[in-house]
């Protein structure tokens, strides 16, 4: 049994980040836990949790399990947590109690969690004392290691515990199972040291690693052998990316390495403002496989509440870049996260984010209210306002952002765009849906023989949401 612990999580040394190109590996006794079982894994996080799940997914299937979507038919449940905000830990233990009557009509059903929720010091304290039926807990440090641990379980059945609170290291061999055939995610990086206040990131994922280029390369070739259109190039602060590789090589570097691998699309999540350099911005503007989409986090357009959550950038400064980045891509589209209540934040503070989002107009915001997350500095800030006037205020951020995400669609009436045809859309059978160069949801008709690829689609009507068009012969 390994627990996680928080004091561990938090250092941050020179230790130089060990590659580890042979660390995963799967022997004949591992590859018969699975035979003719059957696994269900749910994912609640961000994209590098799903890719996480893609991951464990691949791993299960070298051990022989074959997927299934209802928890019902599985064999072995896993739950890969988010623990970025309070309602992820609510929806995760809801799941939870599910797993557990599942578990009593058919004891032989293995249940874990693993995540940035199992990094949690009280998570797992909790699992301990209230959840021992559950049979593993792992984290994501050491997703390599699933084989061996549901070995343990199956042998000794008892509770497997093994969560690592350390800085991290590169594992290049894990193998994936990727859930599009058109699209794919690809870690650029690992971790954050960047430790805003209200972040839980840096303590779940540890110290900031950058993949050196060539494994990041390779991946991209063979993708683009395999019949890939899109990749999305993931980290928690993408435009860090090389810093920490002792070689000058930055993201301008990388992008421009993977736009002349000729793969059709390619995006990057997430900008950290304080990164953005002008050469990213050249290169992003040279290759027409680059996508013209940012996204690029505010959090709050008040200085005094930006100096308090640690993201070293001031209201003129963001507005600086953003003005910079629109007049260099100005048919890009540049979207923005946003907290609002955090801890002493003002009517004054909350009205210089809402004058932000005006002249920023973004093509769409994910918005959040503060949420406390344990053992993060700002969770112990003072914090008097009511959730009351917190959820007033989202409300009103909403609206505006609405508001402003319907006016940018509306421009886009008329225009020829061209489209990613994935599948069939969630509203209708015969209607297909796919996103545009400027990651605009687009439903459209009569598309059905180009699932998996870029076409040409005239814009009809826009909503909030999404856009319809039609496709254009
Ligand atoms: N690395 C990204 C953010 C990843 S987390 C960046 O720096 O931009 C995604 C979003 O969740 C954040 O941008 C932030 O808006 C939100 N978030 C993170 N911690 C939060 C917290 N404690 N309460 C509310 N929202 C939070
Ligand atoms: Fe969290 Fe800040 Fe790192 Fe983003 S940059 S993951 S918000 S600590
Ligand atoms: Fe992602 Fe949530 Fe972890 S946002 S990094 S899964 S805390």
């Amino acid at each position: 049994m390994i627990l996680p612990n928080l004091k561990d999580a938090k250092v941050r040394t020179n230790k130089e980040v060990a590659i580890k190109t042979n660390e995963y590996y799967i022997d004949s006794e591992l590859e018969k836990i699975g035979k003719g079982k059957k696994y269900f894994v749910k994912t609640y996080g961000c994209q590098m949790n799903e890719h996480d799940s893609e991951n464990i997914k691949a791993i299960l299937e070298d051990m022989n399990f074959i997927e299934t979507d209802t928890m019902e038919n599985a064999d072995i449940i896993l739950l890969n947590t988010c623990a970025i905000r309070e309602n992820a830990h609510n929806k995760v233990f809801g799941m939870v109690g599910r797993m557990k009557h599942l578990k009593s009509n058919k004891p032989d059903l293995i249940t874990g969690i693993c995540g940035c929720m199992a990094q949690e010091e009280a998570i797992v304290e909790e699992i301990m004392q209230k959840y021992k039926w559950l049979d593993i807990v792992f984290g994501t440090h050491n997703i390599h290691r699933l084989p061996q641990l549901l070995k343990e379980v199956v042998e000794k059945q008892k509770q497997e515990i093994e969560v690592f609170s350390i800085e991290g290291e590169i594992l290049e061999n894990i193998p994936v199972k990727r859930d599009n055939k058109y699209k794919a995610w690809i870690n650029i990086m690992y971790g954050c040291d960047k430790f805003c206040t209200y972040c839980i990131v840096p303590y779940t994922r540890g110290k900031q690693r950058s993949r050196m280029p060539e494994f990041i390369l390779n991946e991209v070739k063979e993708l683009v052998k395999d019949g890939y259109k899109e990749v999305t190039l993931l980290g928690q602060n993408v435009n860090a990316y090389g810093k920490d590789l002792g070689i000058s090589y930055d993201m301008a570097n990388l992008l421009e390495d993977v736009a002349q691998t000729k793969i059709e699309r390619i995006r990057f999540v997430t900008s950290h403002p304080w990164d953005f350099t002008d050469e990213m911005i050249e290169v992003i503007k040279t290759y027409p496989n680059i996508m013209p989409y940012i996204h690029l986090p505010l959090q709050s357009g008040s200085d005094r509440i930006l100096k308090l959550m640690g993201r070293r950038y001031t209201k003129e400064s963001y507005l600086s870049l953003y003005n910079k980045l629109k007049k260099a891509l100005p048919y890009s589209s540049i979207t923005t996260d946003i907290i609002v209540g955090f801890p002493g934040e003002t009517e004054e503070d909350f009205k210089e984010t809402l004058d932000v989002v005006k002249s920023c107009q973004y093509d769409s915001a994910f918005t959040f209210i503060f949420s406390p997350r344990i053992g993060t500095p700002a969770a112990k800030m003072e914090d008097k306002i009511l959730l009351e006037e917190k959820e007033k205020r989202l409300h009103e951020l909403n609206e505006l952002v609405n508001m402003y995400a319907k006016k940018a669609n509306d421009t886009y009436v008329g225009k020829i765009v061209p489209v990613l045809i994935e599948g069939v859309s969630e509203k209708s059978s015969d209607i297909m849906m796919g996103y545009t160069d400027t990651m605009k949801l687009v439903n459209v008709k009569g598309a059905e023989e180009f699932v998996g690829q870029i076409v040409n689609v005239k814009i009809t009507d826009a909503k909030t949401w999404s856009l319809d068009g039609e496709l254009v012969s």
